[in-house]
C-alpha cells in the first residue's frame, strides 16, 4: 500500500522512493514509517535493481522534526530506518536538491551513493540548535569525507554546495538538468557495472589530521561563533568515537551524547530562537493572505546612510528600487556610498563583479518625489525631523494609490504623529531598520492604533522579501528594542558607573556574559551624539527621572563623540580603534556622581551583569504588559538580532524563564530595596507571573492562542 507521504514507483530497473511531506519534508513519524514500507516494496520487487531516495517539492529533507526533540522518538526511529537502508541488498542512491540538512543529510549518508544538483546545499546544522547529529551523522560522515573534514563540517554547521560536496567526496556525482532523470541514469550505470551496495558503516575512517592539533585548529577556526557554547565538545567526542573500532559502539556513543545535548538549556534556547524567528510573522488579526501582497517596486526617500542602506538591501534581495533625494549632491553621496560598498564586497571576494553590477542596476535614482508614484512600498528615510517627515509623507500619500504602503524609517518619532497629515493614515507604518540596513536582519515594524491589518501584513511581506526578520512593535517610546536598552540595560550600566564601576569594567562584565561589545564601546562606535539626539526626540514623548544618561550626554556636550573624535567613554590613538581608559572620563563620572550624592564603591562583575540583565527583563515585561510587543518570544528575537544578546541564551525573556521568574522577582526586589531608584519597581506582569509560578513562555501561549 502506498503511504500518503512517501510515494514509490518504478521506472525501468530503478525504484523511486519519493518523500512528499510539505513544506520541507521533515522526517516525522509518518515519513519514517512510510520510508520503511516503501523500502520493503523496493526490496521485494524483483524488477527493481537499484533504489533512488528523493524528495518532492522545493527541497530534500530538512531533517528530523525539531518539534519531536523533547519526547522519545516514536518507532520506527531514524536509526532503525537508516540501518535498514544501509543493509539493503540493492544499491540505494540518494538524489539531493534544495537543502539536505541534519537528519536529511544523515538519510543520504546511510544510502550507498549520493548525487545532487550543483546548487543543492548539504549540511549538518544541528550545532545551531545546540544538539549533535544523532542519527549516525557523526559516525558516517567521517567514513565518507574523513574525520578532520567531518569535524569541521559538523562544528561549523554550515552547508556546502554540490560542487564542494563533490570535491569532498560527499557525493558521487553532480547532476545537471532534471534530478530524477539524472539519478535514473546514474543508477542504471551502477546496475550495468554490476555495482554492489556500499554500506557506509563498512568504510574505513581516514583520521589524517584528526589529532589534538587538528581538533584545536578546527575549534579555533570557529571560535567566534562558539563563544560561550558547549555543543562543540560533544561533537569532538562523537567524531572521536568514529575513529575507534566498532561502528555500533560509535553509534551508541553518538546516541548518548545526542540525547544529552537535547536536554541542555543551550539547546532549548537555540530551538526557542529557531521557532521564535519564524513565529514573529504570525500576528493576531493580520490575515495570512496579507503577507502575500505583491511587491514589485520600492521607493526610498532620502539618500543618507540609512536610505542608501535600505536601497542596497532591496537591490540585494532582487527588488527594483528608486532612491530619491531632494538635492543632486545628496543623491550623489548616497549613490557613491552604495557603489563603494559593492566595490568593497567585490574586493573581498564576497560578490562577483557581475553580481555587484546586476544589483547596482536595480537601483534607479531621482530628484523628483513623483518617482515614488508607481512604487508598491515607499520608505521615507530622511533626517529625524518630525515636520520634514510629515511633509514628505503627506505629499507621498497624495501621489500614490491607497494600496501603496507608506513607511517611515525612524527610531524615535511617533508614527501616529508622522501619519497625521496623510489623507489615509491607516496605511502608514514605521520601519525601524538597524544600521547598516543592508546587513542587520532585524526590522521593527511599528503599527499605530489606526494601522490597517492589510498594511501591517504588507510590511511583514516587505521584511520577508528583504530577507529580514520583521517584528511588530507598538508606537511607543523606543518601540521594543530601544525602550529596553534605554530604560533598562544602558541606563543601569550608567548608574553602575556612577556608583563606581569603570566603563571598561562594565564592558568586560557584559562581554563575559556574551554580548559582543559592552555598552560603552557600542556608544563610542555609534557616536555618543546619536544617542543624545535620539533621547532629545524621545523626551518630547515622555520624560525620565534623573539620572538618565547623564554621562553620555555630558560626553556629547564635551564633543567626545566616540571613535570619530578619538574620545568618548574611552580615548583612542588616531587611526587605532583600541579603546583606552581615560582619566578625564573617570573624573567626569566622579563629578556627576558627587553632584547627585551617589556614594562610590568597588563593584563586582557579577553585580554588573545581574543588574543589567534584570533591568532588561523587567523593562521587557513592561513592554509585554503594555502590548508594545505581541509575545515575549518577539522580544527575544529583537534582542538577539538587533542588540547582540547571546543567541545561545535564547534572548532576555527566555533567559528569565530559564532562571525562573520567582527568582528573577526576588532579585529585582532585592535591588529595589538597595538601589532605591524607581527604575527598580518590578513590572506588574512579572509580579503576577512569578506569583502564579508561571513563565513568559506560558504567557505567550495563553495570550496568543486566545
Ligand atoms: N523540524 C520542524 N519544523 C521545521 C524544520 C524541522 N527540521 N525545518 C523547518 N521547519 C518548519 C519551519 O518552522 C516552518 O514552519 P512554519 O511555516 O510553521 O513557520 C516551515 O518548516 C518552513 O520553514 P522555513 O524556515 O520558514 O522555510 P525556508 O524555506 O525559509 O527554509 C530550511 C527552509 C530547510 C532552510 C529551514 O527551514 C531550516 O534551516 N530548517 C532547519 C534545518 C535543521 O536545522 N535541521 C536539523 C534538524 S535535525
Amino acid at each position: 500500500m502506498q503511504s500518503d507521504v512517501v510515494h514509490h514507483h518504478r521506472t525501468g530497473c530503478v525504484g523511486f522512493l519519493i518523500i512528499d511531506y510539505p513544506p520541507v519534508n521533515v522526517l516525522g513519524a509518518v515519513v519514517r514509517s512510510g520510508l520503511a514500507s516503501a523500502l520493503e516494496w523496493a526490496l521485494a520487487d524483483d524488477e527493481v535493481r537499484a533504489i533512488v531516495v528523493a524528495c518532492a517539492g522545493k527541497t530534500f529533507s530538512a531533517g528530523a522534526d525539531i518539534n519531536e526533540f523533547d519526547a522519545p522518538m516514536v518507532e520506527p526511529s531514524l536509526q532503525s530506518v537508516f540501518a535498514a537502508i544501509e543493509a539493503a541488498t540493492k544499491p540505494v542512491i540518494a538524489a539531493l536538491h534544495g537543502t539536505a540538512l541534519g537528519g536529511g543529510l544523515e538519510l543520504a549518508l546511510a544510502c550507498h551513493y549520493r548525487v545532487a544538483l550543483a546548487d543543492a546545499k548539504l549540511g549538518l546544522p544541528e550545532i545551531t540548535l545546540g544538539v549533535i547529529p544523532g542519527a549516525g551523522g557523526t559516525q558516517r560522515l567521517p567514513r565518507i569525507i574523513g574525520a578532520a573534514a567531518a569535524l569541521d563540517m559538523i562544528v561549523s554547521g554550515a552547508p556546502v554546495d554540490g560542487a564542494k560536496a563533490h570535491s569532498l567526496g560527499l557525493i558521487d556525482a553532480v547532476i545537471e538538468g532534471d534530478l530524477l532523470q539524472g539519478a535514473q541514469r546514474f543508477s542504471e550505470r551502477l546496475v550495468e557495472q554490476g555495482a554492489k551496495p556500499r554500506p557506509t558503516r563498512e568504510r574505513p575512517v581516514d583520521s589524517t589530521g584528526f589529532d589534538a592539533a587538528g581538533i584545536a585548529a578546527v575549534l579555533s577556526k570557529h571560535s567566534r561563533a562558539l563563544k560561550g557554547r558547549t555543543t562543540q565538545q560533544l561533537i569532538v567526542d562523537a567524531v572521536t568515537a568514529a575513529t575507534l573500532p566498532g561502528f555500533d559502539v560509535g553509534l551508541s556513543v553518538e546516541r548518548n551524547l545526542a540525547d544529552f545535548s537535547i536536554t541542555t538549556t543551550e539547546s532549548k534556547a537555540l530551538r526557542h530562537q529557531f521557532f521564535a524567528e519564524r513565529q514573529v510573522a504570525r500576528v493576531p488579526g493580520v490575515p495570512p493572505d496579507a503577507l502575500k501582497a505583491p511587491i514589485a517596486r520600492v521607493a526610498v526617500i532620502g539618500a543618507g546612510t540609512m536610505g542608501s542602506g535600505i536601497a542596497t538591501a532591496c537591490a540585494d534581495a532582487g527588488v527594483a528600487v528608486t532612491l530619491i533625494d531632494s538635492t543632486a549632491a545628496g543623491l550623489e553621496r548616497g549613490l557613491s556610498l552604495i557603489a563603494s560598498n559593492y566595490d568593497s564586497s567585490v574586493a573581498r571576494g564576497r560578490l562577483t563583479a557581475e553580481a555587484a553590477a546586476q544589483r547596482r542596476a536595480r537601483i534607479a535614482d531621482s530628484l523628483d518625489l513623483k518617482a515614488a508614484a508607481n512604487a508598491d512600498v515607499v520608505i521615507e528615510a530622511v533626517f529625524e525631523d518630525l515636520a520634514l517627515k510629515q511633509h514628505i509623507l503627506g505629499q507621498v500619500a497624495s501621489l500614490t494609490p491607497a494600496s501603496t504602503l507608506l513607511a517611515s524609517n525612524t527610531s524615535s518619532l511617533s508614527i501616529a504623529e508622522l501619519a497625521r497629515p496623510c489623507r489615509d493614515p491607516q496605511r502608514v507604518v514605521g520601519l525601524h531598520f538597524f544600521s547598516p540596513a543592508h546587513v542587520m536582519r532585524l526590522l521593527e515594524i511599528v503599527r499605530t492604533e489606526s494601522t490597517d491589518p492589510m498594511a501591517l501584513g504588507k510590511a511583514l511581506a516587505v521584511a520577508k522579501l528583504l530577507r529580514k526578520i520583521g517584528v511588530v512593535a507598538g508606537d511607543a517610546f523606543g518601540f521594543i528594542g530601544n525602550k529596553m536598552m534605554l530604560d533598562g540595560y544602558w541606563r543601569e550600566a550608567e548608574l553602575l558607573m556612577l556608583e563606581g564601576a569603570s566603563p571598561e569594567q562594565v564592558d568586560a562584565a557584559m562581554e563575559s556574559f556574551g554580548f559582543a561589545m559592552g555598552p560603552a564601546r557600542v556608544n563610542d562606535l555609534g557616536g555618543t551624539d546619536v544617542g543624545t539626539k535620539t533621547r532629545i526626540e524621545l523626551f518630547k514623548r515622555e520624560s525620565r527621572p534623573d539620572p538618565y544618561f547623564v554621562i553620555a550626554d555630558a560626553l556629547t556636550a564635551m564633543n567626545r563623540l566616540g571613535q570619530k573624535t578619538n574620545a568618548g567613554f574611552y580615548r583612542y590613538e588616531p587611526g587605532d580603534r583600541k579603546a583606552l581608559p581615560d582619566d578625564a572620563v573617570t573624573q567626569l563620572i566622579m563629578d556627576l556622581a558627587s553632584k547627585r550624592g551617589i556614594p562610590r564603591r568597588g563593584i563586582y562583575p557579577a553585580e554588573i551583569v545581574e543588574r543589567c540583565i534584570l533591568q532588561l527583563i523587567n523593562v521587557g515585561a513592561q513592554v509585554l504588559e503594555s502590548g508594545v510587543a505581541v509575545r515575549a518570544a518577539d522580544i527575544d528575537v529583537v534582542w538577539v538580532h538587533g542588540y547582540g544578546f547571546p543567541r545561545h541564551l535564547g534572548g532576555p525573556m527566555f533567559y528569565a524563564d530559564s532562571l525562573g521568574l520567582k527568582r528573577v522577582l526576588e532579585r529585582i526586589e532585592h535591588y529595589q530595596s538597595r538601589v532605591k531608584s524607581e527604575y527598580w519597581r518590578p513590572s506588574a506582569l512579572l509580579v503576577s507571573l512569578a506569583t502564579k509560578g508561571q513563565s513568559f513562555a506560558q504567557w505567550d501561549s495563553e495570550s496568543t492562542s486566545a
